[in-house]
């Protein structure tokens, strides 16, 4: 099922960003954005494109009080045949969906919600940046927008989807991050929204991800909140680890994000042929390997972190270097098969590109 999509085109174009390399991630907006209501009535309705902008909000507004908000991140690539396409985009509305379920917001008609991409990222195709290693970063989100105060599962929402093309999410781009595993915060807990993209679980990020960055640290490395032993996730991506030639990776318990990445990674490193463990895995295994020599790699993976490399571990005092602090050889071949299938430079036996539009 469509959405009617009605299109009000700017009369005020932006200059297109002069230098690809200066991009960084999430700063600077196409002309266009979705908007969608919703209320228990209705349904969804007046779908629409308009020029980008600030939009009017409700003062007693559900999601400035209790935090009803969910996203998705997802990219369109121009690719080697001249086309501009997305990746795995119904793995993004299904997580949309789980999410929207978890915080009680309307769920949304798969093939109306691809629609409303593809006819938003036609429109601002030209947007799609040239560059190696860049893309349009598309961030669908999802809002309560009752105008009263009580607690209860919202009866109006928002549906709105904004465009930014970026480059590399950390100033590190492909070169690796140092990590803080964190020992104080905690980010989720089973049962709670730990498995849902919402802004909730990344503002209680926040207060460990200063911390982190102050100490000089990229980001922080998340472990269970109810022993506190257990690796989760980094602040913005899955984690990884090659120990004795194999790759572990946590389980999904609950409390981590079913990552689309981390999904095709594994999907792409069991093809050639290594034992992929998705378990628990504890922050003293991990050390034991560290210190044993039987880390030999350690990364990242997410939409907007793409494959990450990690170069250093922190936790209680002590620090860790993994793999000489340099992109490791599978790491390196994973950024190099996902992004070669993302620009169209590798052959996608799995269908995971699909095209929008020609470029
Ligand atoms: C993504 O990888 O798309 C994310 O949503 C991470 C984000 C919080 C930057």
């Amino acid at each position: 099922m469509k959405y009617e999509i009605s299109i009000t085109k700017t009369t005020a174009p932006k200059e297109h960003p002069a230098d690809e390399s200066k991009l960084g991630f999430g700063q600077i907006f196409t002309d266009h954005m979705f908007l969608m209501d919703y209320s228990k009535e209705k349904g969804w309705y007046n779908g629409r494109i308009v020029p980008f902008g600030p939009m009017p909000i409700h003062p007693a507004s559900t999601v400035l009080h209790y935090g009803a908000e969910i996203f998705e991140g997802m990219k369109a690539y121009r690719a080697k045949d001249n086309t501009i396409r997305l990746f795995r985009p119904t793995e993004n509305i299904k997580r949309l969906n789980n999410s929207a379920e978890r915080l009680c917001l309307p769920l949304l008609d798969e093939e109306g919600c691809l629609d409303i991409f593809n006819t938003l990222v036609e429109l601002e195709k030209d947007w799609v940046p040239h560059s190696d290693g860049t893309s349009l970063y598309i961030r669908p989100y999802l809002f309560g927008n009752d105008p009263h105060l009580g607690v209860h599962a919202v009866k109006e929402a928002v549906f709105a989807v904004i465009c930014s093309p970026v480059g590399a999410y950390y100033a590190e781009g492909i070169n690796p991050v140092k990590i803080a595993i964190e020992s104080q915060d905690v980010r989720a807990v089973r049962g709670g929204t730990g498995y849902a993209k919402c802004g909730g679980n990344y503002a209680a990020s926040l207060r460990a991800g200063e911390r982190a960055e102050q100490q000089g640290y990229t980001q922080v490395l998340w472990l269970d909140g109810v022993e506190r032993k257990y690796i989760e996730e980094v602040g913005s991506m899955n984690v990884m680890f090659k120990i004795a030639g194999k790759i572990i990776t946590p389980a999904l318990t609950g409390s981590v994000l079913p990552g689309i990445t981390r999904k095709s990674c594994i999907e792409l490193i069991k093809e050639w042929g290594y034992e992929v463990e998705e378990r628990l895995i504890s922050v003293d295994e991990l050390f034991a390997a560290a210190e044993n020599g039987t880390l030999e790699e350690a990364w990242g993976t997410g939409t907007a972190a793409v494959v990450s490399p990690i170069g250093h571990l922190f936790y209680n005092g002590k620090e860790y270097t993994v793999s000489d602090n340099k992109i490791g050889a599978l790491t390196q071949k994973l950024y190099d098969n996902l992004t070669g299938i993302q620009w169209g430079k590798i052959e996608d036996k799995h269908g995971w590109s699909v095209k929008v539009c020609e470029a």
